[in-house]
């Protein structure tokens, strides 16, 4: 039954909207209103042979065929639309239907979303799937870019576990000091970073591998599978297993769009992101240990770390970024959650 909770939330919201008369055709969306159909564009920072290119492009057959083509996605990888930041923009403004972001990128505009970034807010895939799927604790996390932003956020993808990878082996936080690691668009990831004894460098995924190359990066952190398929790997061949925290994106639609849909094809659309989401979850082990495997066939080595030292590192994160009531509620709510 749970699995179907979210969606029925997120008609819940769009209905809620409608009776306030707040939606319909205001966004210039390329899905415009009415319940007409539309052609919708998603927007990926990921490479095709990436689990969740597949999984959404198999979302957006299914969608054609279940709606008789009345509504399609076209998934567009690599940043092609534009990195995140402009991608959730676009997505506010209805220039863009949908868009995979980071959860880092959502807290940059409602500080909640920190308690999913916080390391140590998920054990496993399996605990964050259910946490971030269960609408007693995301519903109103899930809503509540809609006035601000005309952005629902449907539920979400894992990142899995992500690790430091520089040119040399990372043993200890001691091992950071003085080096410049990319890091993700968001202060809690900042902190984290700087936590881990580095020295934070924000920058957007696409840039990432260039300034590898060129030296202005010393590091980065991602999963095993971003590793591979952005070829980091070539530029930081030492993958060192900080294994600091599982992320996680989020598929976000703007709400307009989303409200347009008649209510037969919004139940299409929410059945076929949930089969989207439980497929990537059953790829992405698998493509982990596939990543691993063709890294190291292209030299990169993978490295145990003094867990101990980088877990006491950051253990602070919490009292200093979780501050607030509904954060502290909902990072406990996923603790609770834990087996
Ligand atoms: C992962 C994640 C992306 C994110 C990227 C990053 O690959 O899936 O959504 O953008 O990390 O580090 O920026």
């Amino acid at each position: 039954m749970k699995k179907h909770t979210l969606a029925v939330t997120a008609a819940f919201s769009v209905l809620a909207l409608a009776a306030c008369g707040n939606g319909s055709d205001s966004s210039g969306s390329t899905a415009g209103g009415g319940g007409g159909g539309a052609d919708m564009r998603l927007a990926l920072n990921q490479t095709e042979e990436h689990p969740s290119f597949i999984a959404l492009d198999n979302f957006g057959q299914k969608l054609s065929e279940d709606t008789e083509d009345r509504y399609s996605i076209e998934v567009y990888p690599n940043e092609e639309l534009g990195a995140q930041a402009e991608a959730l923009q676009y997505v506010g403004d209805g220039s863009v239907d949908l868009a995979i972001v980071s959860g880092t990128q959502l807290e940059n505009l409602n500080a909640d979303f920190a308690a999913f970034n916080m390391p140590g807010a998920f054990d496993s895939v399996e605990h964050q799937m259910e946490v971030i799927h269960d609408e007693e604790i995301v519903g109103d996390l899930y809503t509540s870019l809609e006035e601000s932003n005309n952005v629902t956020i449907l539920g979400g993808f894992t990142q899995g576990t992500r690790s430091i990878y520089s040119d040399k082996e990372i043993r200890t936080p001691e091992d950071m000091a003085g080096m410049k690691v990319r890091v993700q668009e968001s202060p809690l990831h900042i902190g984290m970073i700087e936590a881990m004894g580095g020295s934070a460098t924000p920058m957007a995924f696409g840039e990432v591998y260039t300034a590898l190359q060129s030296g202005v990066l010393d590091g980065a952190e991602n999963n095993e599978v971003s590793y591979f398929t952005q070829k980091h790997f070539e530029v930081a061949p030492v993958y060192s297993r900080t294994n600091h925290l599982v992320g996680l994106d989020y598929l976000i639609i703007n709400t307009d769009v989303l409200e347009s849909m008649s209510e037969e094809d919004r139940q299409a659309f929410l059945d076929g992101w949930t089969a989207a989401h439980q497929e990537h979850t059953q790829l992405w082990a698998e493509a982990t240990d596939q990543a691993i495997a063709d890294a190291e066939a292209g030299g990169a080595t993978f490295v145990d770390v003094d867990a101990e030292a980088f877990a006491e590192a950051i253990a602070p994160l919490q009292e200093e970024f979780l501050t607030t009531d509904s954060q502290k509620a909902l990072f406990d709510a996923a603790r609770a959650a834990a087996k």
